[in-house]
């Protein structure tokens, strides 16, 4: 048999591996400075924004108050992020870093000390938006969210934000959170957490760093902010009534 095929198939090969090598190079941190690039090959960006407070501060805010240490600070602050801690911002703590060398945390720290602009304070966008949705439940009380929990026409569809934050929730957080957040034998029922008054930000900031010494792991690295906004969406909406045990209409269905 014959494959009249592959030498076209091998130009084919060729052609794509020249379109993709450069995309791929510029993806990898070609243009970003060294201290960046290392930073984003890392997980500092799932608890830290340049110019907003996240999980832990922003880094243009890090910039300004260590304007005037000099290499001390780098010094300092590379011991830091190995050690992690709370203390200096508040009282969530940055997780350890011990695997980073010397060498790349001293290049992730000079680039945060060069940054220059004016941090916003507050926490992420997401968390003070003044945008209320309103809903009524099954047993027909009213309630408010600040997030679309439905979209459509007919708004019996949860937005893909929820939809998503339901898969992430029953992928990672369920065997010790229990399915469709009811809660589980290892850990509280979530749904528990927000009703007593576990704002957005605390959500983030335990999911992220963690409380390891009582068995929740840490999800930096793993997941990014708007992830951890959708589990806390998907969770909020059930705590509310709104979605019910199991998998929710979607509008991709
Ligand atoms: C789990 C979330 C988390 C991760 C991951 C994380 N940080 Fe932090 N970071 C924090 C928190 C929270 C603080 C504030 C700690 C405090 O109050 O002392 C902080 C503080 C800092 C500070 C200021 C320290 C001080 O004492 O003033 C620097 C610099 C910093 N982080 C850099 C990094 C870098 C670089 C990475 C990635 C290698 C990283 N962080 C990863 C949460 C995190
Ligand atoms: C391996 C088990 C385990 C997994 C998986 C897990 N958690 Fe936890 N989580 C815990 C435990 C245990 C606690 C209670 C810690 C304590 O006693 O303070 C907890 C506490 C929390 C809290 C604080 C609740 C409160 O009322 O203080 C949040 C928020 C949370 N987890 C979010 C998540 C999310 C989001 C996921 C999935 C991405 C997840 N957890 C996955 C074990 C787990």
């Amino acid at each position: 048999m014959h494959h009249p095929l592959t030498p076209l198939r091998a130009l084919l090969v060729l052609a794509l591996g020249f379109t993709l090598s450069p995309s791929l190079h510029a993806a990898t941190g070609g243009k970003l400075p060294e201290g960046e690039a290392k930073a984003r090959a890392s997980d500092c960006f799932s608890c830290h924004a340049v110019d907003h407070k996240l999980v832990g501060p922003a880094y243009e805010a890090v910039a300004k108050r260590y304007a005037k240490g000099g290499n001390v600070v780098v010094d300092t602050l590379v011991a830091k992020i190995k050690k992690g801690g709370a203390g200096n911002w508040g009282d969530i703590p940055m997780t350890p870093h011990p695997q980073l060398s010397d060498a790349d945390l001293t290049a992730m720290v000079k680039w945060i000390l060069s940054l220059q602009g004016t941090a916003r304070a507050g926490t992420s966008s997401s968390s003070d938006s003044t945008v209320r949705h309103t809903y009524k439940t099954p047993d027909g009380h009213t309630v408010t969210t600040d997030f679309a929990v439905f979209t459509g026409p007919d708004q019996k569809h949860v937005t893909a934000t929820v939809f998503h934050g339901y898969e992430q929730y029953n992928s990672y957080c369920f065997r010790c959170h229990g399915g469709d957040a009811v809660g589980g034998e290892y850990a509280p029922d979530l749904r528990k957490s927000l009703a007593s008054g576990m704002t957005w930000s605390q959500f983030l900031g335990t999911a992220m760093a963690g409380r390891q010494a009582k068995g929740m792991p840490s999800w930096a690295g793993f997941f990014e902010e708007k992830d951890i906004r959708a589990i806390y969406d998907y969770v909020k909406a059930r705590q509310l009534d709104l979605v019910p045990v199991g998998r929710p209409p979607s509008a991709q269905d």
